[in-house]
């Protein structure tokens, strides 16, 4: 049975705390539910959303027009084990924190640098989540999509995803044309620690764990990820609003002369990724706080909403912060949020 709502506030459905009203909303928990959904009257003939954590959108608008779909199906399965490797099954409106508790309890390996990123198992492909020197892709096998003018349920391989820098084909050509409903990964059994990211190593050195675990490891990014980040509960926010910038080797070489300081890395594309946070930091806007909207004092790249800020409000100091940099560096900042 589909349970339609109407009139729904959607402030505890999105990280910014935002207030917007759903004309229809309906919470969907498994994936046979999710094929009614999308063969129903009330889903063909109105506007659609669909949402999982509400960790990376910022609402404009004061109401939808339509139908939002809260995407909650969950379940985890174990689908295969060899010597090396667990093949595991989530359900895509997981959390996606829960999920890696789930592998860190059972000790396999794989996602503990990906630990308390926020969101849901389906949104981490969708945009190939990342941190800490590991992304989504290292750990994926397969998704399972459905298809929205179909109604049939598509397996999609690593290939066929198009993985990027926070990019992947649903967030391009297949845009709004697939519901993720499940994600399969590739875990470690005897993991192989990524310990390369400089503050992973301090904040190792300086807990007392006795033997390097994927406990140990979450335990630490969990730390650093909390010293760091704003906890959206507290303060509403939907972690890095912008991407890194990448620009050609010959640009940074300009820039470098002129800030030798300017934090780096060189891609296999034979590209330079940028801090993102520090160009912002850089056009003083670390700290500053404007119409109830800032840039975090302790990361840049995370706008933050300090109380009854409006979705108009957070772009504006974004499209402000976006344009200041372009001015100071010649280097235009992508959002890595949804507008809407
Ligand atoms: N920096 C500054 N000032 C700031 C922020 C950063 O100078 O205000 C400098 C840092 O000192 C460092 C560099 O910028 O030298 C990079 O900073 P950090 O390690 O904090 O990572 P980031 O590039 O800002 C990315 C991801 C984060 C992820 C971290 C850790 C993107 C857009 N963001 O941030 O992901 O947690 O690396 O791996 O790639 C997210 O996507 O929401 C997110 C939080």
């Amino acid at each position: 049975m589909l349970h339609f709502q109407y009139n729904v506030n959607l402030k505890s459905y999105n990280t910014f705390g935002l207030d917007v009203e759903a004309q229809i909303f309906i919470e969907i928990f498994t994936s046979e539910d999710m094929v009614l959904l999308v063969q129903s009257d009330v889903f063909k003939n109105h506007f659609k959303l669909v949402i999982g954590g509400g960790s990376n959108i910022v609402f404009v608008s004061k109401k939808i027009e339509g139908l939002v779909v809260k995407n909650a199906i969950q379940g985890i399965e174990i689908i295969n084990k060899t010597k090396e490797n667990v093949i595991i099954k989530a359900g895509s409106g997981m959390y996606w924190h829960n999920f890696v508790l789930f592998c860190i309890e059972n000790g396999w390996g794989g996602v503990e640098n990906l630990s308390l990123i926020p969101g849901t198992v389906g949104a981490a492909p969708m945009q190939n989540i990342g941190a800490y020197g590991v992304e989504l892709v290292d750990v994926f096998e397969s998704l399972e999509a459905l298809e929205i003018c179909s109604g049939k349920i598509f397996n999609f391989d690593t290939n066929q995803c198009q993985f990027g820098y926070r990019e992947s084909i649903f967030k391009n050509s297949q845009k709004n044309k697939f519901i993720i409903v499940s994600v399969t990964f590739r875990l470690w059994l005897k993991p192989v620690f990524n310990v390369s990211y400089g503050a992973i190593k301090d904040q190792l050195a300086a807990s007392n764990h006795k033997e390097l675990s994927v406990k140990a490891v979450s335990d630490a990014v969990i730390a650093i990820r909390k010293s760091k980040l704003p906890d959206p509960k507290v303060l509403g926010n939907c972690g890095s609003f912008f991407k890194n910038p990448e620009i050609e080797v010959s640009f940074f070489e300009s820039l470098e002369k002129k800030y030798p300081k300017m934090p780096h890395y060189l891609l296999p594309n034979q590209h330079i990724k940028l801090a993102a946070g520090w160009l912002i930091e850089q056009c003083g806007w670390k700290g500053l706080i404007k119409n109830n909207v800032g840039a975090h004092k302790d990361q840049a790249l995370v706008i933050v909403n300090y109380g009854q800020a409006t979705g108009q409000a957070i772009v504006d100091l974004a499209l402000e912060i976006q344009a200041s940099v372009y001015l100071t560096f010649g280097i235009k900042i992508e959002f890595e949020v949804n507008i809407f």
